[in-house]
């Protein structure tokens, strides 16, 4: 059996974390006409407090904790989560709501995915969901894509779109967007690993 190693990085509520876990891990998929099991490592969170632990360990996946305001510079944090991800000899780093900037000499070694709740290049950066909200614009969407040293500005491997309705709240808006993430993610997931040319034998 061919298999794929993912590690999940994550800072907050986890939710996407939670749903790639439970549609992806241990199942198996074609992948390049290869019957491939994708395994999910471990995930890493920068945050001791943060909600998404807990689902990790509910679904028995070993969650890393690793506090970035324990490192004084941006590289000693990335050199350290870095390490950790080679020692695991993961095949993939999966992005789900990871808050930092990741440094060049991180984004140069591994092959990154992340998933940003709008239609990119569209609204960069935190406020995405509250942008798009506010803005006139008539469709909407999430969008998943390779990560380089700039923020959410790699290739894009997958994006979905929606009407927006007239009468919306932020909070309905919020829901469509995370909904539309829930279905999207594990399937970019699967094309990013079809564009990746080596299938690795275990
Ligand atoms: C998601 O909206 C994701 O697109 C963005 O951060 C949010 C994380 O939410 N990058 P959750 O932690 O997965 O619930």
């Amino acid at each position: 059996m061919y298999r794929k190693k993912l590690i999940i990085l994550f800072s907050g509520n986890g939710s996407n974390m939670e749903n790639l876990i439970q549609k992806l891990h241990k199942k198996i998929f074609s992948i390049k006409g290869i019957q491939t099991q994708i395994d999910i490592l471990a995930c890493i969170c920068n945050k001791k407090e943060a909600y998404g632990i807990t689902r990790a360990k509910k679904l028995g996946i070993k969650c890393i904790v690793l506090p970035h305001h324990l490192f004084d510079k941006r590289e000693d944090f990335d050199n350290a989560l870095a390490k950790i991800i080679q020692d695991l000899n993961a095949d993939l780093v999966v992005l789900a709501g990871f808050m930092r900037i990741l440094t060049p000499s991180f984004t140069h070694q591994f092959k990154i995915i992340n998933i940003h709740p709008s239609l990119l290049p569209k609204y960069k950066g935190t406020n995405a969901i509250k942008d798009s909200f506010f803005s006139k614009d008539k469709e909407v969407g999430v969008s998943v894509h390779w990560v380089n040293e700039e923020l959410d500005s790699g290739a894009l491997i997958l994006q979905e779109k929606f009407t927006r309705m007239q009468e919306e709240t932020l909070e309905s808006f919020s829901n469509k967007i995370h909904q539309l993430e829930y279905e999207i993610y594990p399937k970019a997931v699967i094309m990013a690993l079809e564009a990746m040319e080596k299938i690795w034998k275990k």
